[in-house]
């Protein structure tokens, strides 16, 4: 038996993977989903809306069918897939760009990961040190073109009838809190996070109308305290931020401050819990070396973990957007 014979196409891929990023964010850059859309579907006419003329959009429109973003019909008409069109086509209820290319400033870093791999230096808050209300802004406009979106299924996948109030813990433009107000009748929610976004978060609440039932609050979510009165906890997408001795921390200070009988969901970019993958929840622990976080990725177990540990039963893992985000949940004894 001969072994079967390995080539190099794999990790050539893997080597020009920036190649990808650069050709969707020049797409998203010059608005190319939006024009096809629109119309402007064909080589000359894509040319010339974008104002890149025949030769780059030939060039443009080959990588991005090379990609699988847009098809092409044998007579030169492309048309978008099916995710470009709902998540990269301006004016559409599921434009996404800003979230897709809100990582874009890192570019460079990812390029020289090494010397920062090798620096070993850590600070506690991560990217999070030195933020200001407008690069809160700016930082959340992005996570509020996808979190909107994922709030929705959220809400409509967890049934929070007859719960009383919501703590969102890091949460960010707060719209997993307005989703839930605007889902559930009578609920009331508060956003807790630094205070740069506090003033962000009541910006997005303010223009969703929902600042009768949902506040924001200024609140380390490492430290505490909690508010009382609160029967439902959500974090999400924060898990690769902390180490392990965090988040035991956290998620008992989360289990104290719930009312008895109160669900906790942690939402996280998890690892499967043999630590082979999923690719995203990886990188996302790779990442926090750049901005000199303590994080790193966390497995559903180790999760399950800091949930058990800090007294929560019933505790359910559920996928949430796949291979990408896991939703583990509990409740508290009542
Ligand atoms: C990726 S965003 C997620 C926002 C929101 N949960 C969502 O899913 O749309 C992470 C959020 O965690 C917040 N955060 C990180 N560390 C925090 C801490 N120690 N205390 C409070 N908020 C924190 C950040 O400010 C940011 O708003």
């Amino acid at each position: 038996m001969t072994e079967k014979r390995v080539n190099t196409v794999r990790l050539q891929r893997i080597a020009k993977a920036y190649w990808e990023t650069g050709a969707l964010f020049a797409a998203i850059d010059l608005d190319v989903f939006t024009h096809i859309d629109g119309g402007a579907n064909t080589v000359p006419s894509l040319g010339a809306a974008v104002k890149i003329g025949d030769l780059n959009a030939e060039r443009l429109l080959d990588a991005l069918a090379g990609l699988e973003l847009v098809t092409r019909s044998p007579d030169g008409v492309y048309a978008n897939a099916a995710d470009v069109e709902r998540f990269l086509v301006q004016g559409k209820r599921g434009y996404a760009g800003a979230w897709m290319t809100f990582m874009r400033e890192k570019w460079g870093d990812w390029g020289r990961l090494s010397e920062v791999l090798l620096s070993q230096e850590t600070e506690p808050l991560g990217m999070y040190d030195d933020l200001t209300v407008e690069s809160a802004r700016t930082y959340h406009k992005a996570t509020y073109s996808i979190g909107m979106g994922a709030a929705r299924k959220f809400h409509r996948e967890v049934d929070l009838t007859g719960r009383k109030r919501i703590m969102d813990l890091g949460g960010g433009s707060g719209a997993y809190c307005i989703v839930g107000a605007q889902t559930w009748p009578g609920l009331e929610a508060v956003v807790l996070d630094l205070p740069p976004v506090v003033t962000v978060a009541r910006e997005f609440i303010a223009e969703n109308g929902m600042s009768d039932r949902v506040t924001a609050e200024p609140c380390d979510f490492t430290k505490g305290p909690f508010p009382a009165g609160c029967d439902v906890a959500i974090q999400a997408s924060n898990l690769p931020i902390y180490d392990r001795a965090t988040w035991l921390h956290v998620v008992a200070m989360v289990f104290d401050a719930l009312e008895p009988g109160g669900e906790y969901h942690l939402i996280g970019e998890t690892l499967n819990d043999d630590r082979m993958g999923p690719i995203a929840p990886s990188l996302w622990g790779l990442y926090e070396a750049i901005p000199r976080s303590i994080g790193h990725a966390h497995t559903n177990a180790e999760c399950v973990g800091y949930l058990e540990a800090a007294g929560f039963r019933d505790i359910t893992v559920t996928e949430f957007i796949p291979e990408t985000l896991t939703r583990i949940s509990g409740r508290k004894p009542g």
